[in-house]
């Protein structure tokens, strides 16, 4: 199939890149721009391990034409740290053991970077219904809810209090 030039925005870095029309943005991501956080778990939307965000909203990479994210900004777990440091969700998940074999991690934090983007102060409800698309194989919940409760708590108490 006939290549195509596009442009993507990765992490605040636009590449131009020739691709096939029908490539999906996780290949692209991990092949053409050798960023392989984002995991392939399945191939059809359902464990979340490639999610990446799209102008600031978690979606899952497996299932998305990398050429229909052109003049967007995409954020992969490679461009979570801040100023060089663990974000605040990475450095719970280290200190609670969140992960495990760790495949589906970086799919969890964008997805958790995505809700607190839009929800800073997520109820537990919230919290489990935005993850309802993650699925970790190990099976490790409960260390990982702690440790995102934990990062959440963190940013809360950052957050001055306009009373
Ligand atoms: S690899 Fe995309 S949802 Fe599983
Ligand atoms: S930590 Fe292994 S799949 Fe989630």
């Amino acid at each position: 199939m006939k290549k195509e030039l596009i442009s993507l925005r990765v992490n605040g870095r636009s590449h131009e890149i020739a691709i096939e029309p029908s490539a999906l943005l996780l290949d692209v991501l991990r092949q053409e721009l050798e960023l392989t956080g984002s995991k392939r778990g399945c191939d059809d939307s359902s464990c979340g391990a490639c999610t990446v965000l799209i102008d600031g909203v978690a979606m899952m990479s497996c299932t998305l034409l990398a050429a229909s994210c052109e003049a967007q900004d995409i954020t992969t777990i490679e461009g979570v740290s801040e100023h060089g440091s663990l974000a605040a969700i990475q450095k719970a998940y280290g200190d609670w053991g969140g992960a495990q074999c760790g495949y589906c991690t970086p799919g969890f934090v964008m997805t958790v970077k995505s809700l607190l983007a839009e929800n800073p102060d997520p109820s537990e409800e919230d919290i489990r219904g935005a993850l309802s698309s993650n699925l970790c194989r190990c099976t490790g919940y409960n260390q990982m809810y702690e440790a995102i409760r934990s990062a959440i708590a963190a940013e809360r108490a950052t957050v001055p209090n306009s009373e």
